[in-house]
């Protein structure tokens, strides 16, 4: 964000939680029983000594055989819960539906209209038993993939629950998507069996998912059967040797179901994410040490407590959807809102009034949201009664200070501490993070979790204070990512640049204090409304027009969004547009990867600052967009672009 650098670097006000809201936090409680005595003890302890920290929390989870060694790190490579046997929904209902939790809620449901769903833990499990058996009886085993495409519906995580329990592997793709990324996924992952719904709402308008996969399953020779939620009610054809409804499936299934006992490495999902080519990447996680690192984190840093009302405002297509609102929160035994549709529809004090409705306790967004609701104002979410927060979260990208006091002040009330979480797709837990016992600094993620460990290293490898460098991981972890999918070279590229050390593709600070300071990306991945997009791939959809000969794409600084999709074109030559050239691409890259991806400016240009070997300088671009000076630009074959470039408004 503009001048955002410059008020993160003179930022120095500190907030701390109250005694109080310390003392009674799970993680003050756990040092307690062991003789720690602060803060900083403790993250020394648990990085002399990550074993003993990771093997106490392990033991909270049920094993259905133990495991006999807590991890082995030969990096890249890591194993972690050694020969133990494990499955990830044992924790997450399992043990839950046959204890004194069974009639707990698991999840409270809003749908975009008002609608409202829950389930207790006992009734999720009956769903999940029967929705595996529909798997099962389908011919879905252990190892299998199964490609799942819904809206924010309570058949989301109950169809990724019944993949875990029978150890078939699911990949999620986010609905706002369009179909060909789906196509894509579920060619990687060569899947036999896919989900999806007739179609979802949003802002009160129908969008159709099933007519859009009937087109692309025609490409995508793995598919024998494809499972069809009935939610929107939209009128829709099912091919009968092919197509199954859900309702229908689940009426004929039984409930005995048995949960398949895995290694804890097997895997558990794929879930793609942007790099920086136009390939998205498949990220793996497993069941073991995923499971282990999302339920502890959650229970230190967002402290879940027996009566918290966990709200994740996120989408379960994301990373942070998965970890947050699926498993960690159904691992903790707690009661979690998941909202299917817009936070300001149809007015901006939606999540306000959901947040009285349902006394929403601990509340996790993105950044973007905030800001967008700072636009909106004070008099929206002082309507309702929001007193019963006690706990913040912010993900997705840096926070502002000025986003961070609005937050604290007029949603904590000057009391809730924020949890300002830094974490990656690949991380699938949080790394850099406050916890409740910790002093914050707004626009700080603050310090390490607990065992790992991180640092700020210039391009010769030389840890770095106060200016900014790579933000780099030089331990394990459980929840680490342990390949990507079908492209294990691409895997290890993460830890080639620097020995042994996880290069994250951010720029961070670390301040005297040993604060970390996360700036943004430092590779051609965008960061819009806290949505990770390539550069490579919004531009390989734009050239996939018939009208276009080149495209370069840069992020535009933006005051609400983080960053704007910014997209300079040369058209064909005698190429005519029917329509005008902005309205025809914006619609080609909504359909050829989904709306988050739209750009929101397209400029033509008869020509891309290009080297003397033919690539395009997006650097020399990006300054443009920025508004800063260009910099060298001697190794332009084509200075004249430049100025072309510069001419725009
Ligand atoms: C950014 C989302 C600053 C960062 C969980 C990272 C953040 C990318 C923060 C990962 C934060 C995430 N402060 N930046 N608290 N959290 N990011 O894979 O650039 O969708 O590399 O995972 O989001 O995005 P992803």
């Amino acid at each position: 964000m503009p001048g955002d650098l410059d008020s993160l670097l003179k930022e120095k006000r500190i907030f701390k939680p109250s005694l109080e809201f310390v003392k009674d936090s799970n993680i003050y409680k756990w040092m307690e029983k062991r003789n720690i005595k602060d803060y900083d003890e403790l993250l020394e302890l648990a990085e002399k000594d990550p074993e003993w920290f990771w093997d106490e929390l392990a033991h909270e989870l049920e094993w259905f055989e133990p495991y006999t060694k807590t991890f082995n790190w030969n990096p890249p490579h890591a194993e972690w819960f050694v020969n133990g046997k494990f499955n990830i929904v044992q924790n997450a209902i399992d043990r839950h539906a046959h204890g004194e939790q069974k009639d707990k809620t698991a999840f409270i449901w809003e749908g975009e209209s008002g609608e409202v769903r829950s389930l207790t833990y006992k009734q999720l499990q009956m769903q999940v038993n029967k929705f595996a058996n529909v798997l099962r009886d389908l011919g879905v085993k252990k190892g299998d993939t199964v490609s799942i495409y819904l809206p924010m519906i309570l058949e989301l995580p109950i169809a990724m629950l019944a993949c875990a329990k029978i150890g078939a592997i699911h990949s999620v793709v986010f609905s706002g998507f369009w179909a060909k990324a789906f196509q894509e996924r579920i060619n990687d992952a060569d899947s036999k069996v896919a989900i999806t719904a007739d179609g979802f709402t949003r802002r009160g308008k129908q969008i159709c998912l099933k007519e859009n996969v009937d087109v692309i399953l025609e490409n995508t020779p793995s598919i024998q059967k494809l499972i069809v939620v009935e939610h929107a009610k939209i009128p829709i054809e099912m091919d009968s040797n092919r197509d199954i409804w859900w309702h229908e499936a689940m009426e004929k299934a039984v409930f005995e179901c048995t949960t398949e006992e895995m290694d804890p490495e097997d895997p558990l999902f794929i879930l793609y994410t942007s790099g920086t080519t136009g390939k998205p990447k498949g990220v793996v996680h497993v069941h073991g040490g995923y499971g282990v690192g999302v339920y502890t984190t959650l229970k230190f840093v967002f402290d879940i407590k027996p009566d918290d009302i966990w709200w994740c405002a996120a989408d379960i297509g994301w990373i942070t959807g998965h970890s947050y609102i699926v498993y960690a929160p159904l691992m903790m035994g707690a009661t979690s809102v998941i909202y299917e549709g817009t936070p300001d529809y149809p007015d901006p004090g939606r999540v306000w009034s959901m947040i009285e409705k349902y006394n929403v306790s601990v509340f996790y967004t993105a950044p973007t949201t905030v800001r967008m609701f700072m636009k909106f104002g004070e008099k929206w979410p002082e309507k309702y009664d929001i007193s019963s927060l006690r706990l913040l979260g912010s993900v997705g990208e840096p926070i502002n200070p000025e986003a961070w006091i609005w937050y604290h002040e007029v949603i904590g009330k000057s009391r809730c501490p924020i949890m300002d979480t830094w974490w990656q797709t690949e991380t699938g837990m949080h790394l850099i993070t406050p916890l409740p016992i910790s002093d914050l600094k707004p626009g700080s993620a603050v310090k390490p979790f607990p065992t790992i460990v991180a640092d700020v290293i210039d391009d010769d490898g030389n840890s770095i204070k106060g200016g900014g460098g790579h933000l780099v991981i030089k331990s394990t972890w459980p929840a680490m990512f342990r390949t990507l999918y079908n492209d294990p070279n691409r895997y290890e590229a993460y830890w080639s640049s620097f020995k042994n050390t996880y290069l994250s593709g951010d720029v961070a600070r670390k301040d005297d204090d040993g604060y970390f300071w996360i700036q943004g990306r430092e590779d051609d991945v965008l960061n819009v409304a806290g949505h990770r997009i390539s550069t490579a791939e919004v531009e390989s959809a734009l050239v996939s027009h018939p009208g276009v000969a080149e495209a370069a794409v840069v992020g535009k600084p933006d005051e609400i969004k983080g960053e704007e999709i910014s997209a300079f074109v040369v058209i064909k030559e005698n190429y005519h547009f029917e329509t005008s050239y902005e309205t025809v691409l914006r619609h080609h890259v909504r359909t050829e990867i989904g709306p988050i991806a739209t750009p929101k400016y397209i400029k033509l240009v008869g020509d891309l600052p290009k080297t003397r070997s033919g690539k395009i300088m997006r650097r020399v671009i990006k300054a443009r967009v920025k508004g800063e000076t260009v910099g060298d630009t001697s190794t332009l074959a084509n200075p004249e672009a430049v100025k072309e470039i510069e001419k725009l408004d």
